[in-house]
């Protein structure tokens, strides 16, 4: 696996130790930093791996507006060297990538063959990554995923919660839908599928099961704050012109993981279900005293 700290490196990193027969290596910064070109060949070559998860992205959306050539770097010729690096090693590649490729027009769900249209340098650079990676090693499979969170890193749950904590009212968007998922839930699907050896060359989603607009999902999690007696304060819709940032955002990018569902058997929990055990998580670690 690429990637050392983020939310679907640290949860893969914790899932695998419960999925048999399964040893994960982690391959991050500074052996494998996907800004230094080379720099994934000779850190995959080390660890003669059967399958490689590139858990390692630039993911900063809005930042990337101002530095595409970064972006594109990690997100697209990054991707496309380590999975030209796990081919050289005899290995497939499963490619993580965003439902920011899509532009949000469509009223369904999307599914793998929906058409692309990223709207800003974030999903324009995870889309060269997934052609890369196509490219680089016929062993591959595209995963895109969407709205990640866990109980580790910069994410949406761990802000409203802070941020329920400072303020009286939080106000969220309210006319963005798509599928919240947990990078535990996220990590579990991977590694099934990665078992099971199937899936090289074909594109997949896998999300949470279910949608929501960012303001429902804030909602949720100060809910469930609310049961465990954690800060919670009202949460009130907004547009998203009232909430201007850099990089335009799909206005629906709700993903359809039925082809990941059929082809592995696996599914994703409701992403209330999920949302909840991670405020739960979350809260038993504040309350635990620092040791
Ligand atoms: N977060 C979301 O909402 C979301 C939504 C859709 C798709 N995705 C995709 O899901 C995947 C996992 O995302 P995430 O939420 O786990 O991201 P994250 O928490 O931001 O973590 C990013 C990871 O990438 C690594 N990384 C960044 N720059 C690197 C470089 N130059 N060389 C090597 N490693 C580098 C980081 O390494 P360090 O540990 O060294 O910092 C970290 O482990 C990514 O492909 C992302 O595009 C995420």
């Amino acid at each position: 696996m690429t990637g050392t700290g983020g939310q679907l490196a640290q949860s893969l990193a914790e899932r695998a130790l419960l999925h048999d027969g399964v040893e994960l290596v982690v391959c991050g910064r500074p052996q494998l930093d996907l800004e230094i070109p080379g720099s994934a060949k000779s850190a995959i070559a080390a660890f003669a791996p059967d399958v490689v998860i590139n858990a390692a992205a630039y993911t900063a959306v809005d930042q990337a507006e101002d530095e595409p050539e970064r972006a594109f770097r990690i997100n697209g010729d990054g991707a496309g060297e380590v999975a030209a690096a796990a081919a050289a090693a005899g290995a497939a590649v499963i490619q993580l990538s965003t439902d920011y490729v899509f532009d949000g027009r469509s009223s369904e769900p999307y599914r793998e063959d929906a058409t692309v249209n990223p709207l800003g340098v974030y999903g324009r650079s995870k889309l060269a990554g997934e052609e890369q990676a196509r490219a680089a090693n016929p062993r591959h499979a595209i995963v895109r995923t969407a709205w990640v969170y866990s109980p580790f890193g910069r994410n949406f749950v761990r802000s409203i919660m802070a941020a329920a904590g400072v303020r009286d009212v939080l106000t969220v968007v309210d006319d963005q839908r798509g599928s919240p998922t947990s990078a535990l839930d996220l990590a579990d699907g991977l590694l099934a599928m990665a078992a099971t050896g199937a899936g090289w060359g074909e594109t997949f989603h896998l999300a949470g099961r279910g949608q929501a607009s960012w303001c429902e999902f804030a909602r949720e999690i100060m809910a469930q704050c609310a049961v465990r007696g954690l800060p919670h304060v009202p949460v009130e819709p907004i547009r998203s012109e009232d909430w201007p940032t850099r990089a335009a955002r799909p206005r629906n990018s709700v993903l359809d993981s039925g082809k990941f569902e059929r082809t592995f058997g696996f599914a994703m929990p409701d992403w209330r279900i999920s949302a909840r055990a991670v405020v739960e998580r979350l809260a038993r670690e504040q309350a635990a005293p620092a040791a």
